[in-house]
């Protein structure tokens, strides 16, 4: 009787020091994020919970969460910290905020020429030693996966940088973002992307930035008369979990979760262009929506009006990163 009772608090013993979610048969990931399904990251979720089953032979169960329904922005990070959630992928933006001020150089506008020059990036040593320092906060970073090259919307026909004095435009919360803003004469709003539709819709901001799958997805063009084919900066995402949780994982689960994140990396990452292209030519369809193409002139002053915001942020995003940036790219 005595043994048995042991035996049991030794079992309550071991659950309680795992991860709860580990504790659970299948094994649990929560994961989380803010767009639609129907998004490069939307899909990427799906095809990485679809291989996950299949990978782990049942033993783990990953379930998606899409369009912000657990948490915004700001609160999924703090969930994923805490173990409510184990598996995230916020825009490479997000991690500002949370202290990881270097991830904000992938918000600089223009730094990245192409997609190309961004896969140098994210795929060699810059991108394994931004991924590392998010150890520190109880967060292991899985992966890079690509949205796209973003585009800029209002109410108003954005041309050249005049057009945006006193502009209210929302971002996300970044201040580099911020900078490019405040660059282009507009007053930056800082505002989670499951608010920003209806902000858009009640003229609480007069516009914002983001791939045209995003724009599309949330129905943004319902509510924006212009846009403007800028591609003036770039958003994509970093795959991360809770470290505590996936370092406790068995190794065989491990494993196949490994295998599964490498094949939805790919994935993810090869469809992301053609869901933006599509898209924009869906929305170019809708006829909301006047979709501006800069001119090389206007497309130069854009670039001489944003380029400064590099200089001024190099205090805060680290000046030898950017310079390992244009390294990389051979650009800038
Ligand atoms: C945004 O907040 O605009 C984006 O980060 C949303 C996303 O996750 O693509």
């Amino acid at each position: 009787m005595r043994v048995m009772k042991y035996a049991a608090a030794l079992a309550v013993g071991v659950m309680v020091s795992l991860s709860p979610a580990l504790a659970q048969s299948p094994i649990v990931i929560k994961f989380s994020h803010v767009v639609a399904p129907d998004t490069p990251k939307g899909k990427g979720a799906t095809k990485f919970a679809e291989l996950a089953g299949q990978y782990t032979a049942g033993k783990v169960k990953v379930e998606v969460y899409p369009n912000s329904q657990l948490y915004k922005d700001k609160e999924e990070l703090e969930a994923l910290q805490l173990g409510a959630v184990q598996m995230l992928a916020p825009s490479l933006a997000k991690f500002g905020p949370l202290g990881v001020k270097e991830f904000e150089v992938f918000d600089l506008p223009f730094i990245f020429p192409s997609k190309d020059a961004l896969n140098k990036v994210t795929k060699g040593e810059v991108g394994k030693s931004l991924l590392s320092k998010l150890e520190a906060k109880g967060i292991t970073g899985l992966a890079y996966w690509d949205n796209g090259f973003k585009i800029m919307s209002a109410n108003s026909a954005l041309k050249t940088p005049d057009d945006f004095l006193g502009l209210k435009l929302r971002i996300q919360s970044s201040k580099v973002l911020e900078a490019q803003m405040k660059a282009l004469g507009a007053v930056p709003q800082v505002m989670a992307f499951s608010e920003v539709y209806q902000a858009l819709q009640t003229g609480v901001v007069d516009g914002t930035e983001n791939p045209p799958s995003n724009m599309y997805t949330q129905k943004m063009h319902e509510v924006q008369k212009h846009a403007t084919v800028s591609n003036h900066g770039y958003l994509g995402y970093a795959v991360i979990v809770n470290k505590k949780f996936w370092d406790e994982l068995p190794a065989d689960a491990r494993a196949g979760l490994d295998k599964a994140m490498a094949e939805a990396t790919d994935y993810a990452n090869q469809i992301a262009q053609k869901e933006n292209d599509d898209a924009l030519a869906a929305m170019k369809a809708a006829g909301k929506t006047t979709f501006i193409e800069l001119d090389a002139a206007q497309k130069a002053a854009w670039m001489k009006a944003l380029k400064p915001v590099h200089d001024e942020m190099a205090a805060r995003v680290g000046k030898d990163l950017i310079e390992q940036i244009y390294k990389a790219t051979g650009a800038n």
